[in-house]
């Protein structure tokens, strides 16, 4: 089955960013508010014998890290060059670091179980929105939300999620995980 990690933001912190979004034209696709979320790691296909003990070493994870204060800020693309976007992101803003260190702990859980991950620097983002063909004119969507500065709001859960890629697209949540943690 096809997995990722995740951090969702509360339903306000996502309310507050919907009606910050600007009219797009057809050639971006927004992606619909029940599935934002901060990706931590994507794990791709997993065996499903695999996931009883990945669980067990996610749960450590959630368990070792702290709930984490974040705010939704600002905007930009993937790659970063606006005029031929791909992906259309939201900042993420405060204890990033934390937020890093948790997608670590996702990572080497997963490594440890033998599951395959990119070898990408790990850029927290949350996917608002991606272009309909190869790329699309994202500058208008970027410059409106520059000055976007969302509330602040604490992320204190890992999920784990099964993608369903249908169509359509459904994100299943297969476990859910307190950050227990204590602060540094
Ligand atoms: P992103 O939108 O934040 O980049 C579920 O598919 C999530 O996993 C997506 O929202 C995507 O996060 C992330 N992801 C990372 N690498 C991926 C890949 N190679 N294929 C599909 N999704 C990937």
């Amino acid at each position: 089955m096809r997995l990722f990690l995740a951090v969702y933001p509360p339903a306000e912190a996502l309310a507050s960013l919907e009606s910050a979004l600007p009219e797009a034209d057809r050639s971006i696709r927004w992606l619909s508010v029940e599935q934002w979320h901060i990706t931590l790691a994507f794990l791709g296909e997993v065996a499903e014998p695999v996931v009883p003990r990945l669980t067990e070493r996610l749960g450590r994870a959630a368990g070792r890290t702290p709930p984490i204060a974040l705010a939704l800020r600002g905007a930009s693309t993937f790659p970063k060059q606006a005029r031929r976007g791909r992906t259309l992101w939201c900042g993420i803003e405060g204890e990033t670091e934390t937020l890093i260190r948790l997608a670590e702990r996702c990572a080497a859980a997963a490594r440890r179980e033998g599951i395959e991950l990119e070898d990408r620097t790990f850029h927290p983002h949350l996917t608002l929105a991606r272009a309909r063909g190869t790329h699309a004119d994202m500058t208008g969507a970027v410059a409106a939300l520059a000055a976007y500065d969302g509330p602040p709001w604490t992320a204190g859960e890992l999920v784990l999620v099964r993608s369903h890629l249908g169509p359509p697209l459904r994100h299943e949540p297969l476990s859910r995980w307190p950050l227990s943690g204590h602060q540094a």
